[in-house]
């Protein structure tokens, strides 16, 4: 029975040297030592050994079983973290590879350069107001002073809307707006959305953005509004900008201007600038003292307080700062050119 038993040692030893995975070890172990196994088997046939062999015989059947018991139980774990050490490998990070990150947005540069001009305001002790897009015609032109069907109201290309109703085509109603509900001494300005309609080209759209802005108080003056819009420009393009003042007419100032910076691409030195083309000029607003009738329309009393009033092209002064030839590229939402400011 020794020799029967060093034989079903060996066996399971070869058995269990040829398996290689997890299913095929615990075949051994059942094949071995399960309740039908060849070892358990040999615990049967020990009933049927002299009774004084028994003792030597069931030691060593045990220390067979627990020889193979250990190395089905190493086998298993051999296995396991064989098995763990691939799954890992399989799943293993290089935290040093670079990341991809994130697409960052950015600010349109109208909206960028409208920013900035609200803060320089803002720094001059400027508030800042709100209008509707959709205006009535009282607050686009009428208490503006353009007369009913006078051919003012020509010189602005305007979308009409339904009852009376307009697309804003400057942000002066806002003037009239603020005004209705608050009495002077006022710093106001007004940025926002405005349309016209008409041809777009090089410097239309119609949809384009303006920012309004008024000073009321005792004796305010037309050098006062020169004083303003100089720092203004100063700020946003270079301390060496400079303004000319053009006399023009709008129904709502008196006197009016239109207001031009020194070109601050060629500054003057092209002949073939784009933007300029080759004047030197390029008008970036309308100005002038508020006209009588306008603080008539809100009840002020024109003897008592005197305003400049102001409104001037964001697109027009974006195109200078960035010097980008065409409004158009604006709204084009093409991304290769959003993305370089
Ligand atoms: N509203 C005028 C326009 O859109 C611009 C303008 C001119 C505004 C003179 C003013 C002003 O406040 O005083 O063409």
């Amino acid at each position: 029975m020794k020799q029967q038993l060093e034989e079903i040692h060996g066996a399971a030893l070869r058995a269990l040297a040829a398996a290689h995975d997890e299913a095929a070890v615990d075949q051994v172990r059942v094949a071995f030592l399960g309740r039908k196994g060849r070892l358990t088997d040999v615990v049967r046939q020990l009933r049927d050994v002299p009774q004084a062999d028994r003792p030597a015989l069931g030691a060593y059947l045990n220390e067979i079983k627990d020889d193979v018991d250990r190395r089905v139980q190493e086998s298993l774990a051999t296995l396991r973290a064989a098995a763990r050490a691939r799954a890992i490998a399989a799943q293993r990070v290089d935290v040093t590879l670079p990341g991809t990150r994130p697409a960052r947005g950015r600010l349109h540069p109208v909206t960028q350069t409208l920013e900035h001009l609200v803060d320089v305001f803002v720094s001059l002790g400027f508030d800042v107001a709100d209008g509707p897009d959709v205006e009535d015609d009282y607050h686009n032109f009428t208490a503006l002073n353009f007369p009913p069907d006078h051919p003012a109201r020509d010189m602005q290309d305007t979308f009409f809307v339904a009852d009376g109703h307009v697309l804003r085509t400057h942000t002066s109603p806002v003037q009239v707006r603020v005004m209705e509900r608050h009495k002077p001494p006022l710093r106001v300005i007004a940025p926002g959305a405005t349309y016209r309609h008409g041809d777009s080209d090089v410097t239309h759209s119609p949809m384009f953005h303006q920012i309004e802005g008024f000073m009321v108080d005792r004796r305010i003056t037309f050098g006062d509004l020169k004083g303003v819009l100089t720092l203004v420009v100063q700020r946003i393009f270079d301390p060496s900008a400079r303004l000319r003042f053009r006399a023009s007419f709008f129904p709502f100032t008196e006197p009016s201007a239109e207001v031009d910076v020194n070109c601050q691409i060629c500054n003057g030195a092209d002949a073939t600038c784009r933007v300029c083309k080759g004047t030197g000029w390029l008008e970036i607003l309308g100005a002038g003292m508020i006209d009588p009738n306008v603080f008539a329309a809100v009840g002020y009393d024109a003897e008592q307080v005197s305003g400049f009033a102001f409104g001037m092209g964001v697109e027009r002064i974006a195109m200078l700062k960035y010097q980008i030839g065409d409004i158009r590229l604006f709204f084009g939402n093409d991304l290769r050119f959003l993305r370089q400011f």
